[in-house]
């Protein structure tokens, strides 16, 4: 087990070890909180048509309405405004600017982006924009499975990058690729909803090769922005000492984290562990050109935390953090619940020490080839109402954020585990409530509550923090 520090740091004290130029901001993402699902020539995602289907969405809802930002992005604005935040990562809808997945940017599309980015920068507020953030249009018949969708990623960053380059600060060419593989190809989670265990993986390397084509195709438009990518980092924690368990718990590792940034950061798949056969063969095959592809250079690493995962040897039961799922009791290994450590609301162990650890193995494991790492998500949900004075007293958030804040910025201090590590920047997960994926309108994962029926937004507790911890950073300058 990972143990927490307890000091509870003030506003003040975090400002004061803010690093300078550090961006304070939120995220997003389109198909969570648009909703006008059906506005102007707008085709269906993978997610649109997977919410369709019966028994896929906890709740029984769907995209169609989400938290109404397709319309009320001027108040949304003005909420970060308020906030003070520096930086908005938010994500294009792929259906939107580019209906049925091919040819040019939608005008009626393109436009929604237009006023969106001009009215983030008469606010101040500098763009963070993902490309694909899970949302394939559904004409890619196989999905992440087609290695032709790699290409289609690749042309759309680049009538992205053409037509929003002079304004995006930052891109991010594809959200965590290995939540991606994990819930939507391996366990049938997540759209577009296969249970293909091991047989998902070609999925992993078409998201690379796509993340690549999409540098390329950045850099040939002559973006001036930054590029990176963004996958989501979970430290492993063998169940006990045994030889199994650490075996389990080291496959975990690899088929979670570092067969995704191994290729990105070093230009190689790790090497697969003896015991899993041919499992992973197909990676020993990969063409160096596919890899020369996949390889290249990053402005930055943007690097997603939610929790740290505990795996044991021996078939799993069939839940993993983002659901139940059957397929999962034919894998070799399980996850387990840490035992006496508090959780969210979604039940995920809430262990800041894990940041920290995800953090130092970036930076044990890359070091000097790591380029600067933003925190493109953390956040937790809890469930929060509005109580009968109209506020939303989000105490458990404001502790969550607070602590992990602190403990990755003890952790790439002068003597810190994670020293050297170059972090530039912190995003909420999120600036609202918004539609969970397959969880629908369970999770609240948002420093704004959002009443789902009526649209109505309300600053929580945590909303103020962040606003208090801005503040102190203007005053400690
Ligand atoms: C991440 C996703 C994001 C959100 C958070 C809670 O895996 O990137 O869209 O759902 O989890």
């Amino acid at each position: 087990m990972l143990a927490d520090a307890t000091a509870a740091a003030t506003p003040h004290a975090l400002a004061r070890a803010l690093p300078e130029g550090f961006v304070l901001g939120t995220a997003t993402a389109a198909a969570q909180i648009e909703g006008a699902t059906t506005a102007g020539d707008r085709t269906s995602s993978v997610w649109d048509r997977f919410a369709a289907e019966p028994d896929r969405i906890i709740d029984g809802s769907d995209t169609s309405r989400t938290a109404d930002h397709y319309h009320r992005f001027a108040e949304d604005i003005g909420l970060m405004r308020e906030l003070g935040a520096d930086a908005y990562r938010f994500s294009f809808s792929w259906t939107r600017v580019q209906p049925g997945g091919s040819g040019g940017l939608s005008r009626e599309g393109a436009d929604f982006y237009d006023r969106l980015l001009d009215r983030l920068h008469s606010a101040g507020i500098r763009p963070f924009a993902t490309i694909s953030h899970w949302d394939l249009p559904v004409e890619y018949p196989q999905g992440w499975l087609d290695r032709d969708t790699a290409q289609r990623l690749g042309d759309l960053a680049g009538l992205l990058g053409e037509r929003f380059g002079d304004r995006i600060d930052s891109w991010i060419t594809i959200n965590e690729p290995a939540t991606v593989t994990l819930n939507g190809y391996a366990l049938g989670l997540h759209a577009p909803g296969h249970s293909l265990l091991f047989d998902a993986l070609p999925t992993v390397h078409h998201q690379l090769l796509g993340h690549g084509l999409a540098v390329q195709a950045l850099r040939a438009a002559g973006v001036p922005g930054r590029i990176g990518i963004t996958n989501t980092h979970s430290p492993v924690i063998p169940a006990s000492d045994s030889p199994e368990d650490h075996a389990m718990a080291a496959l975990f590792d690899l088929v979670h984290n570092r067969i995704y940034a191994d290729p990105v950061l070093l230009g190689r798949y790790p090497e697969a562990p003896d015991f899993l056969g041919d499992a992973l063969a197909a990676f020993d095959e990969v063409p160096s050109e596919d890899l020369a592809q996949i390889h290249q250079p990053l402005d930055f690493y943007g690097l997603n935390y939610y929790m740290p995962t505990l795996v044991a040897a021996g078939a799993g039961e069939g839940e993993s953090p983002d659901g139940t799922s059957a397929a999962m009791a034919d894998l070799p290994f399980r996850l387990l619940a840490f035992e006496g450590v508090p959780t969210t609301g979604f039940g995920w162990p809430i262990q800041p020490a894990g940041f920290a650890r995800a953090l130092t193995e970036m930076q044990e494991r890359y070091g000097d080839v790591l380029p600067p790492v933003y925190i493109t998500e953390n956040g937790a949900s809890f469930p929060d109402e509005v109580g009968p004075d109209g506020t939303v007293d989000d105490t458990e958030r404001v502790a969550f954020l607070r602590d992990h804040l602190a403990a990755a910025l003890a952790a790439v201090a002068p003597g810190g585990p994670a020293e050297g590590l170059d972090l530039r920047g912190w995003f909420v997960w999120s600036l609202m409530d918004n539609w969970e994926w397959a969880a629908g309108f369970t999770q609240r994962f948002g420093l704004v509550h959002v009443d789902f029926t009526t649209g109505e937004r309300t600053p929580k507790s945590s909303f103020r923090w962040l606003q208090q911890l801005i503040a102190a950073r203007a005053e400690a300058r």
